[in-house]
């Protein structure tokens, strides 16, 4: 009898029976067809290959693309991850310079120090000192008349706590100024299923990427780059081949196409019907004087500000668990659950249990501005230098070869190739989450680049 330790460990975690108000989207309901795993095929003559897809891959990346009212949709079995390389990479062809909305996902981090890019940035602005807030549209036309070279712009929208970017009002701007608009929508494939299409490629983004399996049903690494107009999509297959690999999954694939026949046969009406049980939910927690973000946000995320309950630290995913739910992430202030139509009515009763047990007194921390640290390398050379773990309290002054993104509000206080300043390092040490040091380029190194 094999005896795998992972396997059992997970087995152990379903027995637990909690509410999963996490990815996967599909919440592991019973929902593919059976024999998937027994479909783990590879690239044969009628299976086409993904990278030069020209049969049945092809017409599912089509299907996909009607789904999405996109011009041209990529396959990425890499998730998320893999459609923010090749969206990068493809809108760094024209120049290097883009201007970034500062809380963004380390893949993106990552990316701009793989391919080279120079970041510009620009703070979210937020009235919730507890939550990310939004750029504004208004802020990006400052930005583009201030460096007229740059290329593109690029904004997380939704963030992971459900706040929604102006996508048409930044879209106006950049394509005023002849800028292409990229949105990493990974928390937002369902976006284009609700009463209201929200999704990024409808309100006007040229590209966005799309993690499926985080809101959708669709197993862990599904995902899509979505490009609006075929124009912009000249060379994306090999630009993606770039970074993915030669051995992408049928079985995601297949749930990524079984998913779009659902979507396609009715599916997004579980998506609109969902909307009022999570709205009453919100009603609920305000009731309760629970904080929440406002304003434009994705109607199907609930994030409770539960430290003006009391309820901070450790002792919140204890609480959860006592309530039988599992949420996506607990961050120290703030619970964040991601529901989908594959939750049960138990998952939303368990869940309305829990909020009733918490009192709330309806006040949130009052955000602290944030300077933006001195760029010294850029974040290609911070990456690629040879770097040294420093402790936290040693880590003043030196230059990171690394983002740090304490959260709330998630938000990085450094990025690679920035100088840590004071208060960086105090918010490092004050969210704890980061650990007790931080990978910085070692001194000589950094000396000779200067
Ligand atoms: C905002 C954001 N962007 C990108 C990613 C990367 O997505 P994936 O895990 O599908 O590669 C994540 C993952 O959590 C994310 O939260």
């Amino acid at each position: 009898m094999i005896e795998s330790p992972l396997y059992l460990q997970l087995q152990q975690h379903r027995k637990k029976d909690f509410s999963p108000f996490h990815t996967p989207g599909h919440k592991g309901a019973v929902f593919f067809p059976d024999d998937l795993w027994r479909l783990d095929l590879t690239e044969l003559p009628d299976t086409d290959a993904l990278f030069e897809a020209n049969g049945i891959l092809r017409d599912c990346e089509e299907r996909l693309a009607s789904l999405f009212g996109a011009g041209r949709t990529l396959i990425s079995c890499g998730g998320c991850t893999l459609a923010i390389q090749t969206m990068l990479c493809l809108a760094s062809r024209k120049g290097k310079k883009i201007l970034f909305a500062r809380n963004i996902h380390r893949s993106a981090v990552n990316t701009a120090a793989l391919i080279g890019i120079e970041p510009v940035w620009i703070m979210p602005q937020s009235e919730q000192g507890c939550f990310t807030g939004r750029i504004t549209p208004g802020q990006v036309e400052t930005a583009l008349s201030e460096h007229p070279d740059i290329t593109a712009c690029y904004v997380t929208s939704p963030d992971y706590y459900g706040e929604l970017t102006d996508i048409a009002g930044v879209a106006e701007v950049c394509h005023r100024h002849d800028v292409l608009l990229l949105v990493d929508n990974a928390h937002g494939s369902h976006l284009a299923f609700l009463s209201q299409n929200k999704h990024p490629i409808a309100l006007g983004a040229d590209m966005s990427a799309c993690s499926l399996h985080k809101t959708l049903p669709v197993l862990t690494g599904g995902a899509v780059l979505n490009i609006r107009s075929a124009f912009h999509a000249a060379g994306a297959k090999e630009t993606m081949a770039l970074f993915g690999s030669t051995s992408p999954s049928y079985p995601i694939m297949t749930s990524i196409d079984w998913c779009c026949s659902y979507l396609r046969q009715g599916g997004f009406r579980d998506y609109a019907a969902l909307e009022p049980v999570i709205r009453e939910i919100k009603e609920l927690a305000a009731a309760q004087g629970l904080v929440q973000p406002q304003g434009d946000c994705d109607p199907l995320r609930i994030c409770l500000h539960t430290a003006c309950a009391g309820l901070t630290g450790d002792r919140q995913i204890t609480f959860c668990h006592d309530y039988g739910i599992e949420p996506e992430f607990c961050d120290g202030e703030n619970i964040v659950c991601i529901t989908t139509p594959f939750n049960t009515k138990r998952d939303f009763d368990r869940l309305k249990t829990m909020i009733r047990a918490l009192s709330g007194n309806g006040t949130v921390p009052h955000p602290h501005p944030f300077p933006l640290p001195e760029q010294v390398l850029s974040p290609r050379a911070a990456v690629f230098s040879e770097t040294e773990e420093v402790p936290l309290s040693k880590a003043g002054g030196r230059i990171a070869a690394d983002s740090a993104c304490p959260c709330p509000p998630g938000i990085p206080v450094v990025m690679p190739g920035e100088r840590i300043h004071r208060e960086a390092l105090s918010r490092m040490l004050r969210n704890g989450g980061t650990g007790e040091t931080i990978r910085c380029v070692k001194l000589r190194t950094c000396e000779t680049k200067n």
